[in-house]
């Protein structure tokens, strides 16, 4: 049995191309954050679902896939957008957009690409946006994002071409606004999804994924034509239009979501899993986690196995810091520099007279402690104890 991959799968035209495929004999592999809602698939049993976190991108995960030869099929059908202006996004924000609507995309491309340029017939379809060939202003970021994507696919095409590969890539760009005649398709988000409604569509890119086209912009004749002409007419004008037009439409959402930053400070010396758990807890609880490394154990009456440099550079190097630096002596200091809105610790300081100070004084400034439980069977002190004796 044939079998393809959809990434983005559990719903809209992610899940429309899944049931395509499926209704053409297909056994899909959905790869998505989400586990698709049954009810809508056509066949329960021509399908599984693998979880995937496109900002946390392991293509390891992806090998089974790569390597299976029954595979010949890769839509890739994941992203998102937030209408507003550019000075409304976060920092974040920005490099969420670039990492699952650009980055991962062409990271999973990349890793494909040798299904590609093999003799056998691999599809591959990337769901794009009409936004990636003119100017989206409230969409900037989404803009660029899906702008990366179609000079990516124009180009990787024709390296393919020039290496005699047969195999395409399909770059499907609909319109992400409105364009009167396609229901606007909200095919990322979870909430919207109408089956109905992406069917069409979904069985449309399937026939020009078959006849092994490189762009298929729906409605094109009927719309998009003249769209395009007039944006490359006048891209100003167009950009104008563009934008009121949005900000007439009440899509518009420019509130700014609040940054919440937390700090912890520890002597982190023998790392080991009671670090780890309560450095990955705290970035469950912020956006941004900034940690404070002791130059010394000193102020315990103990010393450090490792030296400052490399107990920075190991917490530095942990996926769930996003800024690691010298702590001060207090943390109520640090606040004074980086005034964080969650303090983190190990429950083996609730009580303690340095946390309840902190408690009064940071708590005036709005900072929430935040105590972990302490993970038991696992300290510094007690590996430094087992090194000693041996
Ligand atoms: N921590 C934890 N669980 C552990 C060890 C540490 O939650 N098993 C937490 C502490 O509560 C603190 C942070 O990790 O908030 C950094 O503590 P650190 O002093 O580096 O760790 P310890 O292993 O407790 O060090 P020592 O044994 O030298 O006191």
């Amino acid at each position: 049995m044939k079998e393809a991959v959809v990434i983005g799968g559990s719903n809209g035209i992610g899940l429309g191309i899944t049931n395509s495929l499926i209704e053409k004999g297909y056994y899909v592999h959905i790869l998505d954050m989400q586990v698709p809602d049954e009810e809508y698939l056509v066949d329960k049993t021509k399908y599984r679902h693998q979880y995937i976190d496109l900002m946390e991108l392991r293509l390891s995960e992806l090998s089974h896939l790569k390597q299976n030869p029954s595979v010949d099929i890769l839509a890739i059908a994941a992203g998102f957008d937030r209408v507003a202006h550019f000075a409304s996004l976060s920092s974040k924000e920005i490099e969420s957009l670039l990492q699952v609507n650009s980055l991962a995309t062409i990271q999973i491309l990349h890793y494909f690409y040798d299904r590609m340029v093999a003799e056998e017939s691999f599809k591959t379809a990337v769901m794009v946006s009409i936004a990636g060939h003119i100017s989206s202003p409230l969409f900037s970021v989404y803009g660029a994002s899906k702008a990366a994507l179609h000079y990516l696919i124009e180009s990787v095409n024709v390296e393919l071409e020039m290496v005699g590969s047969t195999n395409r890539i399909l770059e499907v760009s609909p319109d992400e606004v409105s364009s009167g005649k396609i229901p606007r398709i909200r095919y990322y988000g979870a909430s919207h999804t109408d089956i109905h409604l992406v069917y069409k569509l979904a069985q449309e890119i399937l026939k020009h994924l078959e006849q092994n086209e490189t762009l298929f912009i729906p409605e094109f004749e009927e719309v998009y034509q003249s769209v395009l002409e007039r944006y490359h007419a006048d891209p100003a004008q167009f950009g104008r239009e563009s934008y009121r037009y949005l900000q007439s439409s009440g899509r518009v959402l420019d509130e700014k979501k609040k940054i919440v930053v937390g700090y912890l400070s520890g002597t982190f010396d023998l790392f080991h899993i009671g670090h780890l758990k309560l450095l990955k807890r705290a970035k469950q609880q912020c956006d941004y986690l900034i940690v404070g490394v002791h130059a010394d154990a000193s102020h315990k009456g103990k010393e450090t196995f490792i030296s400052f440099e490399e107990r920075l550079e190991i917490v530095r190097a942990c996926k769930y810091v996003d800024h690691a630096t010298q702590s001060t002596k207090e943390d109520s200091e640090s606040w004074e520099k980086f005034h964080f809105d969650k303090l983190f610790v190990g429950s083996d300081y609730k009580g303690t007279e340095r946390f309840n100070h902190y408690e009064k004084v940071l708590g005036e400034k709005g900072v929430e402690i935040v105590y972990f439980p302490y993970t038991k069977g696992t300290s510094s002190s007690q590996l430094r104890e087992i090194l000693t004796r041996k």
